[in-house]
């Protein structure tokens, strides 16, 4: 008889998501963490402490240039670095301790230590074998560095090292003008840091609607962010605790270097799968080292299932968790389904910017007849009393059913108000479904109603 049900292999958002969901579904479950705390990248050194630090020095923003206006006056306060960083552990800590909590409330065993799969049925955990009917992997993703490249963590970081440097460095060069790039930047812009970003396409966050790049980009060059796009990296050598970095311009191959403190390689993340034993097992793998998986999760070894960064699809904490509920409730017998189409996508900069669907460039590409519904935050009483009135609501629906295809928000609360579109979407909702349906005054979110009575016959306040 197999010990468990499932086991789970990495406590990030997706494994501890699934676990919980296994349980509640009468599954006796297992998960496998070596670290010292639950929760994995996203909850250790990834999302949750890059929000404690976007939200501190977000604060520190607001008292050096919007205070005064206010009629708060007075001395803006200082940085204590070792205060902010402790606050940003302390938040880490109730996260992960959080999780370490719902695990023993689901009666769900936490095998400490670094797991391998030594046959279909058996996980390997220190010295000990676990048996179990079904094996989930959840391993996540690891920061992708560059050739020329040797990651220190101290001069040369990752996001990992760039969330507890000693000191805030005088001059910060991040390589790729990506999620992580763009956010941790700004931390670092706000506590006073010149940001130089290198990115190797021509315009930052690759992928995101076109316009609402343009916009992002100018909101961070007002704050401070300097851009080099265009720039291909080819390395980055230390000499006395002090980097250069040396780029080329893709126009005309000229040679530049810049000099710096730290620098941020924030050029994407990889599948992290190292010592599981997939290869012995026979788990087929794409080229970008992917696990290769069904529409179930199911990898071509039987009983074994992999969700999250690891398999294909947007490295994305929530893609992650919805497919972890998906995987636990197929393993359940039941018939789950994740829409990915409507997986939104949220940059916690500030102004934050948020995406869901389809862009219109891509929309341009598949020929579709579409429509935009525009509103500015400008024309949002909220947002002007608030110092919020940069950036727009934009929601694309299609010409002659009116259903809404994307939606792109630059602006305060980006990262909430995408989801009302996100249900809407979900629903099959027209773009009047949104314009019809009573927002309260004065919030934030009369922008996005107002944005989809601009798909109609115009919204009211521009
Ligand atoms: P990313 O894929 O978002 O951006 C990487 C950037 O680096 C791209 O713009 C790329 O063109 C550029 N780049 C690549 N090679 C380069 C070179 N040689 N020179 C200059 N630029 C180069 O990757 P990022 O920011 O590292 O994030 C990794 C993953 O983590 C992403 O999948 C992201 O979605 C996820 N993440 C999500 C967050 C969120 O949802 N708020 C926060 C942080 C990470």
């Amino acid at each position: 008889m197999a010990q468990y049900d499932v086991i789970i292999i990495g406590s990030g958002p997706g494994g501890y998501v699934s676990a919980i969901r296994c349980a509640q579904l009468g599954l006796k479950t297992a998960i496998v963490e070596g670290r010292e705390t639950l929760g994995g990248t996203c909850l250790n050194v990834g999302c949750i402490p890059s929000k404690a630090l976007l939200h501190a020095t977000h604060m520190l923003h607001e008292a050096e240039h919007n205070f005064a206006a206010m009629g708060l006056k007075g001395k803006s306060p200082s940085v204590d670095w070792k205060g902010m960083l402790e606050y940003k552990d302390n938040v880490i800590g109730q996260n992960t301790g959080g999780v370490e909590f719902l695990m023993k409330k689901n009666k769900i065993d936490w095998l400490k230590g670094w797991g391998s799969i030594p046959e279909a049925g058996k996980v390997k955990v220190g010295d000990e074998v676990h048996e179990t009917k079904n094996i989930v992997i959840a391993s996540g993703s690891e920061a992708s560095s560059l050739p020329g490249i040797e990651i220190d963590e101290k001069v040369v970081v990752t996001s990992t090292g760039a969330l507890e440097l000693n000191s805030v460095p005088k001059k910060l060069v991040v390589i790729g003008a990506g999620v992580i790039g763009l956010e941790l930047g700004s931390v670092y812009s706000r506590l006073g840091a010149e940001v130089q970003v290198i990115e190797f396409l021509d315009a930052i966050t690759p992928g995101m609607d076109a316009e609402v790049s343009k916009q992002f980009q100018k909101m961070l060059t007002k704050q401070g962010l300097k851009f080099t796009l265009g720039a291909a990296v080819q390395g980055v050598t230390v000499k006395n605790k002090k980097a250069t970095v040396t780029y080329k311009l893709r126009k005309d191959d000229s040679e530049h270097t810049l000099d710096a403190d730290t620098v941020l390689v924030a050029t994407g993340r990889k599948p992290y799968t190292d010592g599981l034993g997939l290869e012995a097992l026979g788990v087929e793998m794409s080229e970008r080292g992917q696990i290769k998986t069904d529409a179930h999760y199911a990898t071509n070894v039987k009983g074994i299932y992999a969700i999250g960064d690891c398999i294909a699809g947007p490295m994305l904490a929530h893609k992650a968790e919805d497919e972890g509920m998906a995987v636990a409730e197929g393993i359940a017998g039941q018939k789950p389904h994740v829409n990915y189409d409507v997986i939104p996508g949220v940059i916690y900069t500030h102004p934050e910017v948020a995406n869901v669907g389809k862009t219109e460039e891509q929309l341009k590409e598949e020929g579709r007849a579409y429509k935009v519904g525009k509103f500015s935050f400008m024309g949002n009483g909220r947002a002007k009393a608030n110092f919020a009135g940069d950036g727009f609501v934009k929601i694309l629906a299609d010409k002659t059913t009116d259903r809404i295809l994307g939606a792109h928000i630059i602006g305060p609360m980006a990262g909430d108000l995408i989801h009302e579109i996100c249900v809407a979407m979900e629903f099959g909702a027209a773009a009047e479904d949104l314009a019809r349906t009573c927002h309260a005054h004065p919030t934030y979110s009369e922008a996005v109603r107002e944005a989809a009575l601009a798909c109609g016959d115009g919204p009211i306040h521009m």
